[in-house]
């Protein structure tokens, strides 16, 4: 009978640590939580910058970081994390999304978002809105509430208005430095349309053009269970032609997340579109083995300029890894790791 006893008392002993010991390694794997973001890449000098509006983009990209942290601490999902931080940006004059988004053509503002929840592959998106305060809240509630992945125009605001998302007047998109930025842009069109005689090369646009596009914003996060998830949000690029759509709402273009890796992008949205550019990143991780970095850098440091294209993405994969490359002069980034210790960058170093 002792001899039972005992076996029994060492069996359970056993168990115990055995589950303890797996316990341990699964809170290892798992107790990991990172977060990046983007604010929009182009030509960001140094020497262009004030101390002021570098300071107010510091402390924006820090609010939004370290609101997505306090979610992620608290051991929120990953598209809670994105979805908070994406709407410190989209509410920020500074960057080109919500609240800052630049003008089209015929004066409007017409915004683009996308979310993808990385462990199902669920994923929703909206563009061309022009009365959604928040799209990457209406791109969520495409995900979570309608059979769909992508809704555009009237019929996106439409869905948002009976999802409860927050609708405003157009007005309240309109910025002073938005509306100079169309008036030179439409200037410089003018005198280049002269110049060429009336023979506009549209994807050909000089130096000075080019930052016209940028200034999207994107989020991605690995959560405390190993979720990852991506989040983009943009007002497109000023002067757009109506009904353009950029990358930014396009799921394996502007925003893609899967087990492995979740990827934001910014830049010149027709290029990233020819190139596929999320879902290579992913790809080549999945079926080349490449490390995060090796394919983020591969993606835009190579391929999307040997077509003429600029910009840069955000990735980050399972093991909290985070790739930033870019091709521009400078990208508005940042991290936030589990220690909470914050990051922020703008230019190349
Ligand atoms: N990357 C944003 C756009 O081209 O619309």
């Amino acid at each position: 009978m002792k001899v039972i006893i005992s076996k029994l008392v060492l069996s359970v002993f056993l168990v115990c640590v055995c589950s303890s010991m797996v316990f341990s390694q699964n809170s290892k794997d798992q107790g990991n939580f990172v977060m990046v973001i983007h604010g929009g890449a182009g030509t960001i000098l140094k020497s262009q910058m004030t101390p002021e509006r570098e300071k107010a983009y510091k402390e924006t990209l820090t609010q939004a970081l370290q609101t997505g942290y306090d979610k992620l601490k608290k051991g929120e999902s990953s598209l809670n994390a994105i979805e908070a931080t994406v709407r410190i940006m989209e509410d920020s004059p500074l960057f080109n999304a919500g609240k800052g988004a630049v003008f089209t053509n015929e004066g409007k503002n017409e915004l683009d978002a996308a979310i993808m929840d990385g462990k199902t592959l669920m994923a929703g998106s909206v563009a061309g809105v022009t009365t959604i305060k928040n799209p990457i809240t209406a791109a969520r509630a495409v995900m979570e509430k309608s059979e769909h992945v992508m809704m555009v125009g009237s019929g996106a605001e439409k869905f948002a208005r009976e999802s409860g998302v927050e609708i405003v007047d157009p007005k309240y998109f309109w910025t002073k430095s938005r509306w100079d930025a169309l008036q030179a842009i439409k200037k410089e069109d003018s005198t280049k349309t002269e110049l060429d005689h009336g023979n506009k090369k549209s994807m050909k646009l000089g130096v000075e053009n080019r930052d016209h596009k940028f200034g999207t914003v994107g989020a991605v996060a690995l959560d405390l269970n190993g979720n990852l998830a991506a989040a983009t949000s943009t007002g497109g690029m000023t002067n757009k032609k109506y009904g353009r759509v950029g990358d930014a709402p396009l799921i394996g273009i502007g925003t893609y997340a899967n087990k492995n890796v979740g990827i934001s992008c910014t830049g010149w949205g027709e290029f990233f579109i020819r190139n596929v550019v999320a879902y290579d990143v992913a790809a080549l991780m999945e079926y080349k083995g490449l490390s995060v970095n090796d394919a983020a850098e591969e993606v835009v440091m190579k391929k999307v300029p040997a077509l003429g294209g600029d910009g840069g993405l955000i990735a980050l994969d399972k093991k909290g890894n985070v790739s930033m490359p870019f091709n521009t002069a400078g990208m508005y980034r940042g991290t936030v790791t589990k220690d909470g210790r914050i990051e922020v960058f703008i230019y190349k170093d």
